[in-house]
């Protein structure tokens, strides 16, 4: 009897270690979210969303087509990286326009993870702080206001737990890049949020039997080292694109590199630069890092195992312009965390004749009219930019476009 009580009681005992263990291993605080779970299949999709700018003239048709993508695409996560809504000097146009968005995420059952750009809190109506919380009375959300003792705010990160629920398989990151540096030049990443970054990478590894959890990482600008992924050009070219710091030094793909997407503008990253791209090749745990910021700009270049990629601005402006913006989906599965699929949606390429008769038929007279107007209008935009960069290509004997 006496044997048989201690055996409980030792039973009892790794019990609860266990159950101390796997809490602690997916416990949520201000800087790590409450876990979000591969699916039956094993399969984790993210749509990353960002550059908004919502406004009175483009909010309506933004939502609603990133309501259709959304329907189309099923994420089981939202990544929305900043300058959601345009500079608004009115806290109440503001959450009229956050209402809109989040309503989309909301009605979904999405979680949707948010941080900020250089725009967000720009014209002071509202903080950062304010943003956050208010994109937290969303119950989709899973964005964190991280605390007055890490800069910026919206720096945090959500484990991805496997199907059987036994253990953090995936991991992203989200950062607050924040919005200028005291020269008014792009904000970056700083020093006490890579110190945060390498701490909790370390413990994610840790708590996974030293082994490291992959992982994808967000925030509104890109890392100086994209630089680095790309050549110097022999002066100014087309389809190169003058380095934001080094003023007179042009930049293109490497045809050596490692591509993919195209190249549309200069990467307007910070000046100063904390660490952070470093950090993460030391750390080797980021597979690619997903940024926003240069609205045209749908590329990756790999450097130092690292994929470095660029999304499109996620808003329709009425325009053929903006037809070719659009939002990224990325898939992870969780048999191999190790890499993971990317490709870049356009507004222009997501309905055929066929959809938009049948949201005709449906009798969503705002919807149809829309899908009619941006599919339209992307034609010409599409072709006419396709053309530019055959005839490019052809001339200068470089390749322009690489595939997703
Ligand atoms: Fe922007």
């Amino acid at each position: 009897m006496k044997n048989f009580a201690k055996r409980l009681i030792s039973i009892l005992m790794v019990v609860i270690m266990m159950a101390g263990i796997s809490v602690n291993a997916f416990a949520a605080d201000n800087t790590t979210a409450k876990a979000l779970q591969f699916n039956k299949d094993g399969k984790f999709r993210i749509m990353h969303v960002t550059d908004t700018h919502l406004d009175v003239d483009n909010v309506d048709a933004s939502v609603w087509l990133i309501a259709q993508a959304c329907d189309k695409e099923k994420p089981d996560l939202v990544v929305v990286t900043g300058d959601n809504v345009q500079n608004e000097d009115d806290a109440a146009k503001t959450k009229n326009y956050i209402d809109k968005l989040m309503s989309v995420f909301q009605e979904r059952n999405i979680p949707t993870a948010v941080t900020f750009g250089n725009h967000d809190s720009e014209v002071g109506a509202m903080s950062r702080e304010d943003l956050m919380a208010y994109y937290n009375t969303y119950s989709c959300s899973v964005s964190l206001d991280d605390g007055p003792a890490i800069s910026g705010c919206g720096t945090y990160n959500i484990p991805v737990i496997s199907s059987d629920g036994s253990k953090v398989k995936f991991n992203v990151w989200v950062f607050d890049s924040n919005d200028y540096d005291g020269n008014g030049h792009y904000g970056n990443v700083k020093a006490d949020q890579v110190e945060w970054y390498k701490q909790k990478s370390d413990e994610l590894k840790a708590a996974n039997g030293g082994e490291v959890v992959y992982s994808l990482a967000f925030q509104h600008i890109i890392v100086p080292e994209v630089y680095d992924a790309l050549k110097k050009a022999d002066g100014k070219q087309l389809f190169s694109f003058e380095h934001i710091i080094n003023k007179g030094e042009y930049y293109m793909f490497d045809p050596n590199g490692i591509n993919f997407g195209t190249l549309n503008e200069t990467p307007c990253s910070g000046y100063e630069n904390d660490g952070q791209f470093d950090a993460m090749v030391e750390k080797g745990d980021v597979l690619a890092m997903f940024t926003g910021h240069d609205h045209t700009n749908a590329f990756g270049v790999k450097h130092k195992g690292i994929d470095i990629v660029n999304s499109l601005s996620t808003r329709y402006n009425g325009d053929a312009f903006s037809s070719q913006y659009g939002y990224r989906i990325l898939d992870i599965d969780e048999n191999d965390t190790s890499k993971y699929t990317s490709r870049v949606e356009h507004w222009y390429d997501m309905f055929t004749v066929k959809d938009i008769d049948t949201l005709r038929k449906s009798g969503d007279d705002y919807g149809w009219k829309l899908a009619l107007d941006v599919t339209f209008k992307g034609f010409f935009q599409k072709y006419f930019d396709l053309a530019c960069r055959q005839i490019v290509s052809v001339f200068s004997g470089r390749q322009i476009t690489y595939a997703d």
